[in-house]
């Protein structure tokens, strides 16, 4: 096949819409982009819970607005969020797919 021929046959899979080139994207660095972003979202979240906790330890007596069971909670959801969410999606889904 002419090397013409190949070069028109690729350009007819290329992504056109911006649906396929950035959402459904089938390219590792635009996935990888994917993972980054979202590791970065579902950290903000973590670190939301983490200023709660910390408002609620910092303020004794003062701001308490969590019972002892809903601390624990929070404490859970943010070590788990950002050990999983975070460090997983950006160590083996961002820079895995680079
Ligand atoms: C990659 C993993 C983690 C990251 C990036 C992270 C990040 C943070 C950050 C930025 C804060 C706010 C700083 C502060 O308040 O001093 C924080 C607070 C906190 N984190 Fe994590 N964290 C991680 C894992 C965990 C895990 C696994 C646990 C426990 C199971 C945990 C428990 C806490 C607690 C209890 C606080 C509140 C401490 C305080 O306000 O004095 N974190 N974390």
């Amino acid at each position: 096949m002419a090397y013409a021929e190949q070069a028109e046959i690729e350009a007819l899979h290329e992504p056109k819409s911006f649906l396929t080139k950035y959402i459904w994207s089938q390219d590792h660095k635009v996935i990888a982009i994917q993972y980054s972003l979202t590791a970065i979202f579902v950290g903000l979240i973590a670190l939301v819970l983490s200023d709660l906790m910390r408002i609620q330890i910092g303020f004794p007596g003062s701001l308490a607005f969590m019972d002892a069971s809903t601390y624990y909670q929070a404490m859970t959801m943010h070590g788990m969020i950002m050990v999983i969410y975070l460090l997983t999606a950006l160590f083996l889904g961002a820079s895995a797919t680079i």
